[in-house]
């Protein structure tokens, strides 16, 4: 079997600016993260994505970039970063950023410049009109935040197009010099060392115009060019696409992907909320089985929370009345008529079960799991503060001063004290029973597993209640898993047998608390309300011979 690290990677996404601050100014950065390296090593991930790190107005978190080729001072220089990717290689941990290229910054020279002349060489970087755009009230992405697609500018005397924030012009992206510059972007961070780039917006990247033919073939020659620089660069794409359109993002050449290496998987996203919110197992079913075969080499990356709102756009108005129901019940809690601005942890009430139940969830399910920094600790979000900025707080270290995460005075956002005595690292890797010693536990379990990701993963259809998900994921060089796990609080016992195990001797690896040992007939596996357990039938030596059990639970 070929080696594609992402298969099997273990992704944690981290906001330098708040993550940890060395010099005392209030912002995190890259020394600061330097620090916390251990940390990340010592949790098991093997893949830190960085949200962006570019020079910027800071309007939209970093996502208006001002200067593709620099980092933003206020986070270190560029040769603190150099240190953070040998730092981070020396742990085994490899670094993606964004590539945040369909829009630029207002204040990017190449749009100060186009604004200025026609005659500018900038010009046709960006999407320009000379009359007014009958539709220039549709389409906007952050209602609410956002009025308007094309916004006049006074000095250019034409309308442009953006389809974020007036603040972020889109790039042109049909013009062949503007794809040019884009590759030469990947290039020069990929020489510099990074493993890969999470692609922002990846669909308006290959339409430049709402409605024009999507350019595909732009994907292949993206990852060439990258595969020529560095074989093993990934690009893992933001594209919230239907099952119809998947296929052509990943690209298909001789049966293996060509196009991008992954797919932040929304639809299951969005039904695993959907199942966690109705304890209901039907919606992940239905996710699954949606689902279209993947060509070699293609991965799902899996999640519960990103850096935005909790996207329920692709659910029914009835699936989505349903989560806001259960997990974002006010107003307040809700975003652009589509989200919810809030953490998992909160959202499941902090009950310690739903929370693990949550996350062994997604981490077993197919595809690589990708993991936002403080969820390993359940913090919280502050809907205080404006828009996704709730749950874009500081990362919470300790219990003292501004959580650890700062000595400054003035930080870039305030740190969520409510809680802060337990929900902090210091606290936490010093017990045990702890939600980050479960993680730690769960993350170095599912990096013995690597059927997880490699492997398909299909469900089990056995009789047993809706409320219990029944999956496996089976890898013939490496190994066979079953999972089980309880949506609802009631305990069950179900009967797996008709996997035909009999005569052998599974083990369980990871479950919420002591069961009895796993019989070898399979036929009754209890479980406990919002129980889960991870039953290994066969190893990558093909054996079926038992092991040691870890426990993952608080009992
Ligand atoms: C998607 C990012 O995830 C989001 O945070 C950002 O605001 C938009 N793209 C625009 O770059």
């Amino acid at each position: 079997m070929p080696e594609h690290w992402y298969r099997e990677a273990v992704v944690y996404c981290c906001d330098v600016e708040t993550f940890q601050d060395s010099n005392g100014d209030g912002v995190g950065d890259f020394p600061g993260l330097i620090s916390r390296l251990d940390y990340l090593a010592r949790l098991g991930i093997t893949c830190l994505w960085l949200n962006p790190i570019h020079p910027t107005p800071n309007r939209d978190d970093g996502y208006d970039v001002a200067d593709f080729y620099a980092v933003d001072p206020r986070l270190g220089t560029l040769g603190d970063f150099a240190e953070l990717l040998h730092e981070a290689g020396n742990r085994g941990i490899r670094v993606i950023i964004d590539l945040v290229v369909n829009h630029t910054s207002n204040q990017h020279p190449w749009f100060q410049s186009a604004r200025k002349s026609e005659d500018s060489p900038y010009r046709d970087w960006y999407i320009w009109s000379s009359e007014e755009p009958k539709d220039r009230h549709e389409g906007m992405v952050f209602p609410g935040e956002q009025k308007e697609t094309w916004t006049y500018d006074r000095t250019a005397k034409a309308w442009y197009y953006h389809r974020f924030y007036d603040f972020m012009p889109d790039l042109n992206t049909a013009n062949p010099e503007v794809k040019d510059e884009i590759k030469r972007i990947a290039a020069f961070w990929v020489q510099l060392g990074v493993a890969g780039f999470r692609m922002d917006a990846a669909p308006f990247v290959i339409e430049a115009r709402p409605n024009e033919t999507k350019d595909f073939t732009f994907l292949t020659d993206l990852r060439s060019h990258l595969q020529w620089r560095r074989g093993d660069a990934v690009i893992l794409a933001e594209a919230n696409v239907g099952p119809d359109e998947v296929g052509q993002y990943f690209g298909d050449e001789g049966g293996s992907a060509n196009r991008l290496h992954m797919l932040f998987d929304f639809a299951l996203n969005a039904r695993l909320m959907l199942a966690l919110a109705r304890q209901d197992s039907e919606p992940v079913v239905d996710a699954l089985r949606d689902t279209p075969k993947l060509p070699e080499a293609a991965q799902w990356a899996t999640f519960l929370r990103n850096h935005d709102e909790v996207d329920l756009s692709k659910l029914t108005a009835e699936q989505r009345a349903d989560v806001f129901a259960a997990f974002g019940p006010e107003k307040d809690m809700q975003l652009y008529d589509r989200g919810i601005r809030r953490r998992m942890a909160s959202m499941l009430g902090g009950d310690r079960r739903r929370i693990e139940l949550a996350y062994a969830m997604q981490f077993s399910l197919r595809g690589t799991p990708v993991i936002r920094y403080g969820e390993e600790l359940g913090m919280g979000e502050d809907l205080s503060l404006t828009g996704r900025d709730a749950i874009r707080t500081p990362m919470q270290w300790t219990p003292g001063v501004n959580a650890g995460f700062s000595t400054g005075q003035d930080l870039v956002r305030p740190v969520i004290k409510d809680g802060l005595e337990t929900t902090n690292v210091i606290v936490q890797q010093q017990n045990p029973r702890s939600l980050l010693s479960w993680f730690e536990r769960m993350i170095r379990t599912l990096r013995q597993c690597p059927e997880v990701g490699l492997g398909e993963c299909s469900v089990v259809d056995v009789p047993k209640p809706r409320h219990v998900l029944a999956h496996q994921a089976d890898q013939p060089d490496r190994g066979k898993m079953v999972f089980l796990h309880n949506l609802a609080d009631e305990e069950v016992t179900v009967d797996l047998s008709a996997l035909g195990n009999a005569g052998n001797d599974p083990y369980e690896l990871l479950a919420d608390k002591d069961y009895p040992p796993v019989d070898a007939s399979l036929s009754k596996i209890s479980l406990g309300g919002y129980g889960y357990r991870w039953i290994r039938l066969r190893d990558s030596q093909g054996r079926h011979t038992g092991g040691q059990s870890t426990r993952g639970g608080l009992a």
